[in-house]
C-alpha cells in the first residue's frame, strides 16, 4: 500500500464530476487500499477517489471506529430528515462549516469483489457518506455550508 497525496482547495480534479467504473481491475482495488491508508495516516473519517487525483466514482468511509466501508459507484436511493453539524475536510485543511445534510441515507453501490450492497446509515456515518457523494460530483462542504465556524470555537464545542 502506498500513501497517497491529498489534493486541496480548488483544484480542477476537485471540481470535476467523477467517472463510473466500468470494471473492477488490480488498479481499482490498489487505489482502494491506498485511499484507506491514506485516509488512516490524515486521521480523517473519509475520502473520495478525486482527493488523491483519479476521477473515479469510489469512496472510502468510517463510522470512527476500526471498520471502513468501500464504496464503488455509490448512489443515494433515499435520504430522510436534516441535520446541521460541523464538517471538515482533508481537502480544506483548518477550515470548518455547520452543513445541513439528511439525518438518515440509504446507499446503494458496489463492493470491492463487484457485488451490489446497500446500508442504511445514521449519524456521523450518514453525513461522511454524503460529504463524499458530494466529492465525486465535484462539489465541496464549502459550496453548502450556512456558516463557516471558527476552529477555536470548534474546540470548545467538542470539549462539550
Ligand atoms: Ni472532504
Amino acid at each position: 500500500m502506498t500513501l497517497r497525496k491529498i489534493l486541496c482547495d480548488d483544484h480542477p480534479v476537485l471540481r470535476a464530476k467523477t467517472q463510473e467504473v466500468k470494471k473492477i481491475n488490480r488498479g481499482v482495488l490498489r487505489l482502494i487500499d491506498d485511499m484507506i491508508e491514506t485516509m488512516k495516516e490524515a486521521s480523517g473519517v473519509g475520502l473520495a477517489a478525486n482527493q488523491v487525483g483519479v476521477s473515479k466514482q469510489i469512496l472510502v468511509a468510517s463510522d470512527g471506529g476500526e471498520s471502513v466501508i468501500e464504496l464503488i459507484n455509490p448512489r443515494c436511493e433515499l435520504a430522510e430528515g436534516e441535520e446541521v453539524g460541523v464538517e471538515g475536510c482533508l481537502s480544506i485543511p483548518g477550515r470548518y462549516g455547520e452543513v445541513p445534510r439528511a439525518e438518515t441515507v440509504t446507499v446503494r453501490g458496489h463492493n470491492r469483489e463487484g457485488y451490489e450492497v446497500c446500508l442504511r446509515a445514521e449519524g456521523l456515518l450518514a453525513r461522511v457518506l454524503q460529504h463524499e457523494m458530494d466529492h465525486l460530483e465535484g462539489l465541496l462542504f464549502t459550496d453548502k455550508a450556512l456558516r463557516m465556524v471558527d476552529p477555536e470555537e470548534l474546540q470548545s464545542e467538542e470539549e462539550i
